[in-house]
């Protein structure tokens, strides 16, 4: 079968979602259930529906574009990734799945396949842990890996919680029904940006992702006593900030020191209390994001922060308090859907590099009730969450293209 793609509709329509945006070009900013999100989800559900797809949502807004197969009763074949984004980021992360999921579907349809096993594109709510501090909301709700009471905790910095901004998005039903069950799926394949410089800098189009690294995200809240910057001496200071940065640096170095290039780990906010030139930070609040494609080393350096806590608190008498957001094991790709992925990268003599997903993805719960693997393409520099990520177009189509023929393969 000879699959068709039509590249210049994907990618206007690339640009055309990048323009639903709360940033000035080129960078995207599209909050989980913000104004630019909702409008996006309506421009993505009229391009659904113009391909003649049936289009749903659950109850937390993820959303489902199914073509129903000849044998509509059989478990569905997945595809898709998440059209929400961080502050000030790029236009592909996430997108490149959704979009390329949707015309790998056209393609198919033009080219006159029809699948048995029904076709599922999926868009998930909140694969960015923007809005509510936890990544992939909508993907570990439906993999069971988040009840739907302790999803009911989750407030935005508003203090708006999940049922009220859901409501405001018109989502009704229940959080319990967002849950699938084991057998939804026969398979999931997720198209992705690499978000790393592997494959440009090896020149390789395809990476078939056989694992995908354990994130974990902590907040850390120190208590120091505040003060005058001038009229406290520096023997009674208890100085949070200060005690915070010899923790950051702590953080880092647990990852230095790891014994593999795989443990990484970042401080990506740190908020300072009462912030005011001239007094002591009496109170600092910090986030901590460390992953490892191996989880007892993850683990290991998750113990080695809380070490150094320990030790900082009493050195300079201040109070650290950690709370736990997310541990969340490694996922291993299923073989099965890896080899249609290298099969198929084969038989269009794309050289593939079987590699890890540093970052994480969707796709990292949805292997949890459904055999899954991902399908990353480059991009320039490596470069992810900025304006100026980037995908040629080239390597979207070559992408699509493996997707679509791995999602016939699989529906068959
Ligand atoms: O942080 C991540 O790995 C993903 O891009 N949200
Ligand atoms: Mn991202
Ligand atoms: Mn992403």
């Amino acid at each position: 079968m000879k699959i068709e793609l039509d590249g210049p509709r994907l990618t206007s329509e690339i640009e055309a979602l990048a323009a639903i945006s709360d940033a000035e070009a080129p960078a995207v900013t599209r909050i989980v259930f913000s104004s630019a999100d909702l409008r996006a989800r309506s421009w993505l559900k009229a391009r659904c529906e113009e391909a003649g797809l049936a289009v749903r949502q659950d109850p937390i807004g993820n959303t489902f574009v199914r073509w129903t197969g000849s044998d509509p009763m059989l478990p569905a074949v997945g595809t898709g990734s998440h059209i929400d984004a961080i502050p000030n980021a790029g236009k592909y992360d996430g997108v490149v799945g959704v979009l390329g999921g949707l015309e790998a579907i056209r393609a198919l349809q033009r080219g006159g396949f029809r699948p048995r096993h029904s076709i599922e594109l999926l868009m998930f709510t909140s694969e960015e842990p923007t809005r509510f501090g936890i990544g992939c909301i909508g993907s570990r709700m439906l993999s069971g890996t988040l009840s739907a009471d302790a999803a009911r905790q989750f407030k935005d910095s508003e203090g708006a919680s999940l049922d009220e901004v859901r409501e405001r998005a018109d989502l009704g039903g229940e959080l319990e029904a967002v849950k699938l069950t084991r057998d939804y799926y026969k398979a999931f394949v997720e198209l992705h940006i690499e978000q790393g410089p592997v494959l440009e800098r090896e020149r390789i189009p395809m990476g078939v992702v056989t694992s995908i690294a354990a994130p974990a995200s902590l907040i850390i809240s120190i208590e120091g006593s505040g003060g005058h910057a001038g009229g406290v001496l520096m023997p009674a200071r208890h100085d949070a900030l200060c005690a915070a940065a010899e923790l950051i640096l702590a953080i880092e170095n647990a990852a230095l020191t790891s014994g593999a290039i795989d443990t990484v780990a970042t401080v990506g906010i740190c908020e300072v209390f009462p912030g005011a030139v001239n007094s002591i930070p009496s109170r600092v609040r910090f986030s901590a994001d460390i992953r490892d494609t191996d989880l007892e080393r993850r683990d290991r350096a998750m113990q080695k922060m809380e070490s150094a806590g320990k030790v900082i608190a009493k050195k300079r008498q201040v109070r650290i308090g950690t709370e736990l957001v997310n541990a969340d094991a490694p996922a291993l790709c299923a073989p099965q859907v890896v080899e249609a992925l290298s099969e198929s990268c084969r038989r269009h003599n794309l050289n593939f590099l079987p590699m890890v997903s540093r970052a994480y993805h969707d796709s990292l719960f949805m292997s949890r009730i459904a055999p899954t693997a991902m399908l990353f393409i480059p991009c320039r520099n490596g470069y992810s969450h900025r304006p100026d990520e980037y995908a040629s177009p080239e390597d979207i189509v070559r992408g699509t293209l493996v997707l679509a023929e791995t999602l016939a393969a699989l529906s068959q």
